[in-house]
């Protein structure tokens, strides 16, 4: 695998640009190391109306020793790693940069989600993300990764299932539109590559992927058919690829009650492709360049200690704060509080039976 290692060397030089924002440079990088790019501009974005423009100069965090609250804990713990282990940070897929800033290369949907999606990436990651795990493992089973697969994880969210893919031996690379996400990604395992980027337009090259998957992340593209179209891509020939989205009974009730609280556009929309539908999901991918779909349904109950609980493990996922910020809590919590009620069992207890809709797609073994 080709292309530069991200943020394992010391840096190099100190930058005080007074470029337009999105063409500054980070101290650990230059136009050939653009994922420090991409940390500049994923701190860029989140101190974006804070008025500390000067603290995400990541040079000034390293070289002088001023931290960035931001971006150096990112390269403080990539650094550690590297002493730790020595030639852990591997060569990563080469990381296009985007145009002249993240601004001009999400669309407004993508934005939006990454707003919606960092509120709480602490939360989502303890009290939700966990909870999927038999998803995870029930696709891990399939796929049976040989070593040093490459793997992308698009819409990783906060990065569990890739530190799976890790711990099963692939070389893995997650891209979210969600800054918070990605960082605690990072944080998790810090030689992996973690990009915030949009499905629709992902900033890898052709066939970068023998495997990409995509947890219930497609859903919210604006665009599904695009981000679709980008994941076969990006798959090498004879690669695979991996779609999911809910699809249960209960996961549709609980949607019915909460999309309708939050602005139109904020929530997933099928009306251009619906994932659940498997027939025309599976056309979709062929449409892509896909040769085979298999399709299958995983389904699994989750449970909470009680309706609290229930509820506090829903806030941090995109829609429920979507309708939060449209609605207000109360709004929100007495809708959940009511699907929650009719799941209690007699000790106080809550489950939720899910499924989830799965497509494991392949390329065809070399592009026409
Ligand atoms: C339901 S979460 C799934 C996260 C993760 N795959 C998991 O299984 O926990 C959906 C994810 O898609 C991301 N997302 C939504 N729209 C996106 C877009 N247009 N581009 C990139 N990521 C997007 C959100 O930020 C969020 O992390």
């Amino acid at each position: 695998m080709s292309g530069p290692t991200t943020c394992g060397a010391e840096p190099t030089r100190q930058t005080r640009s007074t470029a337009p924002l999105g063409m500054r440079r980070c101290g650990y990088g230059s136009a050939s190391r653009p994922i420090c790019w991409t940390q500049i501009e994923e701190a860029r974005s989140r101190s974006a109306g804070a008025g500390a423009r000067s603290t995400w100069l990541c040079a000034s965090a390293a070289g002088a020793g001023k931290s960035s609250p931001v971006i150096w804990p990112v390269c403080r713990a990539r650094r550690a790693a590297a002493r730790r282990t020595p030639g852990l940070f591997k060569s990563g897929p080469r990381v296009r940069p985007y145009g002249s800033g993240m601004a001009d290369s999400m669309s407004a949907s993508a934005t939006m989600q990454s707003e919606l999606w960092s509120t709480d990436p602490l939360a989502w990651a303890q009290s939700a993300e966990g909870r999927i795990r038999p998803l995870y493992d029930d696709v891990l089973d399939r796929l049976r990764l040989a070593p040093a697969t490459r793997l992308l994880d698009a819409g990783c969210g906060a990065g569990l299932f890739a530190e799976l893919a890790a711990r099963a031996g692939a070389e893995v690379t997650g891209l979210d539109a969600a800054s918070g996400l990605i960082e605690y990604a990072r944080g998790r395992r810090p030689e992996a590559t973690y990009v915030v980027g949009e499905l629709q337009r992902m900033p890898f090259d052709d066939d970068a992927f023998d495997v990409v998957t995509a947890f219930n992340s497609v859903v919210y593209a604006a665009d599904p058919r695009r981000a679709i179209a980008e994941i076969a891509r990006l798959t090498a020939p004879s690669g695979r690829a991996v779609l999911t989205v809910g699809a249960g009974p209960e996961q549709a009730e609980s949607a019915a009650l909460i999309n309708p609280l939050a602005r139109r556009g904020d929530v997933p929309d099928s009306s251009t492709l619906d994932l659940a539908d498997a027939d025309a999901t599976r056309d979709a991918l062929l449409d892509a360049g896909f040769t085979t779909v298999t399709t299958a349904d995983i389904a699994f109950d989750v449970h909470f200690d009680d309706v609290d609980d229930a509820i506090a493990a829903q806030v941090p996922a995109g829609p429920v704060t979507a309708a939060i910020r449209h609605s207000g809590r109360a709004a929100v919590e007495a809708a959940l509080q009511s699907f929650f009620a009719a799941r209690t069992r007699p000790d106080g207890t809550v489950r939720m039976g899910l499924v989830f809709r799965s497509y494991v797609a392949t390329r065809r073994e070399a592009r026409s």
